[in-house]
């Protein structure tokens, strides 16, 4: 502040000018020893004003207004960039109150959780993991399975075919409508025992609905030895199916038709939801079809170079999408298959693990 030309007042700037180098102490001191109204320096000049004559009075008044403004902003000012040093030392130079940003957290997929768990019960039993690609020739996915010429899996509204008639002596390729294929691929690379399962993805001309998926997972099994029969079946997915679910789930097998298993059957499991007494989502059965099954077909194994004589087997064929809708009691398949992270989210919020 420039003077003002009365020595009393100009007596008080230099102390204006020392504040900003005051602390927090000496500022609470001093503000009292210049604005203090009955002891303050200020005030104490302002006695002064008697003594001018009514014109200067008004001036000196003025000037002293002034000078009482200056240092109540000086004050201010040191008192705020002191508060703002102290916030500074004792919290980190970041806003703690800035909204996080949202964290993902990863989940396994409840279909790709249904097939480890599955997996693993196999491996349990001495089963290893077997894979094979997703596009197959006619001949790995129909025709070494059994499955007749004119067979209804094979039309055009079944089957994606990728290319054209006649490529081949294996036929079209076309993507693989079930896991099955990989049997023979398996059977093919040596001499048995064997004993897999087989996960991937397999793909079938379906509607997009509630109950399809034109691409979905299966899992296949498949156990061939001397001297395995009907028994070893029935006692090892039946033991599957009581790991898989509760351990005292009631099981029955039902006669069923595939070209590459006789005799076939399917295995229901009692349903997980009304546990047998009938609800909707087992139609009022108490039942839900869990898997198919049978004994491997000899013409199968010869297809593969198998001694038929000597060695027999079962198969079977499962859908994880279907076992993780029971488990999980999703009522639309599309839920699984879909993306959509938001259900995701919140079946894996549900998962115990
Ligand atoms: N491949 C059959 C299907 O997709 C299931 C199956 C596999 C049945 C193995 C019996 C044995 O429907």
């Amino acid at each position: 502040m420039e003077a003002t030309g009365y020595p009393q007042l100009d007596a008080l700037l230099p102390r204006l000018a020392a504040i900003p180098t005051l602390d927090a102490q000496a500022l609470h001191v001093e503000r009292i020893a210049v604005l203090g109204r009955k002891q303050g320096a200020l005030t104490f000049a302002l006695r002064a004003l008697p003594t001018f004559a009514a014109e200067e009075r008004k001036r000196f008044g003025a000037e002293a207004n002034r000078v009482k403004e200056s240092f109540e902003a000086a004050f201010a000012a040191r008192e705020y960039e002191l508060a703002a040093q102290t916030a500074g030392a004792v919290r980190p130079a970041i806003d703690l109150s800035m909204p996080a940003r949202g964290r993902w957290i990863g989940a396994i997929h409840p279909v790709t959780r249904v097939v480890d768990e599955i997996v693993g019960i196999f491996r349990e039993l001495g089963f290893a993991v077997a894979v094979g690609p997703e596009a197959e020739t006619e001949w790995l996915n129909f025709g070494a399975l059994n499955f007749p010429p004119d067979h209804p899996a094979l039309d055009m509204h079944d089957t994606l075919y990728l290319t054209e008639a006649g490529q081949s002596d294996e036929g079209r390729v076309l993507l693989r409508t079930h896991t099955s294929p990989v049997q023979i691929r398996v059977m093919q690379a040596g001499p048995p025992p064997y004993r897999v399962v087989i996960p991937g993805m397999v793909y079938r001309n379906d509607p997009w609905d509630a109950s399809h998926a034109p691409a979905f997972a299966q899992i296949e099994g498949l156990a061939v030895d001397e001297g395995i029969g009907l028994v070893d079946l029935k006692a090892t997915l039946t033991h599957f199916a009581r790991r898989f679910f509760e351990p005292a789930t009631k099981v029955r097998f039902r006669p069923s038709y595939f070209p590459f298993t006789e005799p076939s059957g399917e295995l229901d499991v009692e349903c997980q939801i009304c546990h047998g007494s009938g609800c909707p989502a087992c139609k009022q059965t108490g039942w839900m079809e869990l898997l198919g099954c049978g004994m491997v077909h000899p013409k199968v194994l010869q297809n593969c170079g198998v001694d038929a004589e000597r060695y027999t087997g079962w198969a079977f064929g499962l859908g994880p999408g279907r076992t993780a809708q029971q488990r999980y009691g999703v009522p639309d398949i599309r839920l699984l298959y879909g993306g959509d992270m938001r259900f995701l989210r919140r079946i894996a919020g549900q998962d115990p693990a």
